[in-house]
């Protein structure tokens, strides 16, 4: 493979990541759980990646996982809106032709890098009901109850997708919510013709989506599966989302919505209420910061962890030759999941909702932090995970979808949103037509207890009423001096940080172009359990051979995440768009 670094010039871009959980009905603790919507995906190797070529453009670029959410964010940027109108555009778009993970019924987090030079963060991540406690998913013994924090309305956090589009457009956006929100109505009351690749997500859920009669109603087709080529229409969510055209987030948090969600969770055995959603809140905040290589990377602060466990593992990397070593080679794998065990282990032990803990974030990214750290690391031998602890001392207490978007006037937005789980609960509020989260599931159910993504998490993160659950999500932009270089994130729980960091490595130190580098085969480690998750193609059989005698043990997972990315090329200048091969119904489309 051909190796070359980039140094480039750069404009300002905006970067939209909707994040996909759990495919299908994944078991509580299945770590990685088979991602059937990615069946289509054929495994690649390196040599097939020579073949790989971006999307290119001059002026703009929208690249999701959904053709027709890219399309409705390049109609707006060519009408004149700039990225933040065409980002909120395609989150509602996402939100009918993505149902299984653009939302409207979880949360998420969006990074705007503004053409003036200042990159903010915006988090709407859904919070803890008043009525929950750190065991709610207990029972009288202490035991976790299986299913609890995923499978019952208990699951659901309060939603924040819809203030938080609202907040982003109201404070940088350019156009009115009719005109953002129009292609979405348009799209869920006439429906859209499904592609193969639509129809891959819909399947994982089928059997889920029988057992709800509201549910079966739109997302069967006269009790079946729908086939590529037929047509979904969604009378309902055109319903909901006219409301919300009309009244904004009013309609959402105090109006006939609010209540059809109350009364669903009360008959269900839920515990939200009116008054969890009315006071729900977004809030703006500074992202987090690291340099590497020449590159400054701004990713999301707590109460996601993408960031922080993001830059802890370049920290460490930091001094090592990735670029001489080479992409899937026995060091850059080595110390790459060694950097990953360690950065997961204090991710798990020290982070949660900024509001509730301190997050030790200035230590974790010191230079001091990741030397102590890296002087662990063995040269011929994996470190087991058992041997590995949150490395400040005991804690002390105190299918998700990716989209990117660059415009011509230097703007670019980054945002991640999710219901955590492939359609999330798998439940519809009476006759909302939207999916609720079940993202619950994130927080601690019990320290040291795995949730479904088998991360192992401690107190920090424990439910508290109107808390936020640690989330991994890390819809990311990078800068090369002032300039925006790259707009990267990806969906797939604890894995949106490897996925993430190695699109990111994979440009920087391994020379790709962008579609190779969200092409290219992953790896993931994440401290318990104490395995390298990989997927086909990313090493050779000898090279693999010589790291299970340094004693790594491998679990091939076919495919996950799917980032969809965009490069500024600083040589040509032109945007490079990349559509994850794992989503083939996705489109990277410029001007
Ligand atoms: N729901 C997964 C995450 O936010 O990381």
């Amino acid at each position: 493979m051909r190796r070359r670094h980039y140094g480039w010039a750069v404009v300002a871009a905006l970067s939209v990541v909707t994040t996909v959980q759990a495919a299908g009905r994944a078991a509580p603790n299945s770590v990685i759980p088979s991602q059937a919507l990615d069946s289509s995906a054929p495994p690649t190797t390196v040599a097939a990646l020579a073949h790989n070529r971006p999307v290119l453009a001059r002026h703009a670029m929208v690249v999701s996982d959904q053709h027709l959410a890219t399309e409705v964010g390049l109609k707006i940027l060519k009408e004149g809106g700039n990225a933040i109108d065409a980002a909120v555009a395609v989150g509602y778009a996402q939100a009918v032709v993505n149902p299984c993970c653009g939302n409207i019924g979880g949360g998420g987090f969006m990074v705007i890098h503004l053409a003036n030079g200042r990159t903010v963060f915006l988090d709407f991540r859904e919070k803890a009901p008043l009525k929950a406690t750190p065991t709610l998913y207990q029972n009288a013994k202490g035991q976790v109850v299986p299913g609890l924090s995923t499978q019952t309305f208990l699951a659901v956090g309060v939603p924040g997708t819809v203030l938080g589009l609202d907040t982003a457009l109201r404070k940088y956006g350019t156009m009115t919510r009719q005109q953002v929100m129009a292609p979405a109505i348009r799209l869920a009351r006439k429906g859209f013709v499904l592609q193969q690749g639509d129809v891959n997500v819909l399947n994982t859920r089928v059997k889920d989506f029988a057992k709800h009669p509201n549910v079966a109603a739109i997302f069967l087709n006269h009790g079946k599966p729908y086939v590529a080529g037929q047509t979904l229409r969604q009378p309902q969510l055109a319903r909901t989302l006219e409301l919300i055209s009309r009244d904004g987030s009013r309609a959402f948090y105090r109006g006939s919505i609010a209540r059809s969600i109350v009364a669903a969770s009360r008959s269900h055995r839920g515990i939200l209420s009116m008054k969890d959603l009315a006071e729900y809140t977004v809030q703006w905040a500074r992202p987090v910061e690291c340099r590497y290589h020449g590159y400054t990377i701004m990713s999301d602060p707590p109460p996601s962890s993408g960031g922080v466990t993001i830059c802890e593992i370049l920290q460490i990397i930091k001094p090592y030759p990735f670029a001489k070593w080479g992409y899937g080679s026995v060091n850059s794998i080595h110390y790459l999941v060694e950097a990953e065990r360690r950065a997961f282990a204090d991710r798990n032990t020290y982070l949660g909702d900024p509001a509730f803990v301190h997050n030790p974030i200035g230590q974790l990214l010191s230079a001091q932090h990741a030397a102590k750290l890296r002087a662990g690391i063995r040269a011929d031998a994996a470190t087991p995970s058992a041997q590995i602890k949150g490395s400040l001392g005991p804690y002390e207490g105190t299918d998700t979808t990716d989209y990117s978007i660059v415009d011509r006037h230097g703007n670019a937005v980054g945002v991640t949103f999710t219901i955590n789980y492939l359609f999330g609960l798998g439940q519809i509020a009476g006759d909302t037509g939207f999916f609720l989260n079940n993202e619950m599931d994130d927080f601690t159910s019990k320290p040291g207890v795995p949730n479904s993504f088998g991360l192992v998490q401690g107190r920090a993160n424990q439910i508290e009423p109107g808390k936020r659950p640690l989330s991994s999500m890390a819809p990311t932009i990078v800068l090369r001096g002032k300039r925006v270089f790259m707009v990267t994130g990806s969906p797939g729980g604890s894995t949106i940080i490897s996925t993430t960091l190695e699109s990111f490595l994979n440009v920087v130190d391994f020379g790709m172009n962008v579609q190779q580098a969200v092409n290219a085969p992953r790896v993931h480690e994440q401290w318990y359990p104490d395995v390298v998750f990989m997927e086909p193609g990313l090493i050779s059989p000898s090279v693999e051979r010589r790291l299970q005698a340094m004693g790594y043990r491998f679990k091939v997972v076919k495919s996950w995440g799917a980032d969809e990315a965009i490069v500024i090329n600083p040589r040509t200048h032109l945007l490079e768009g990349a559509n994850d091969r794992r989503r083939p119904a996705g489109l990277a489309a410029g001007d």
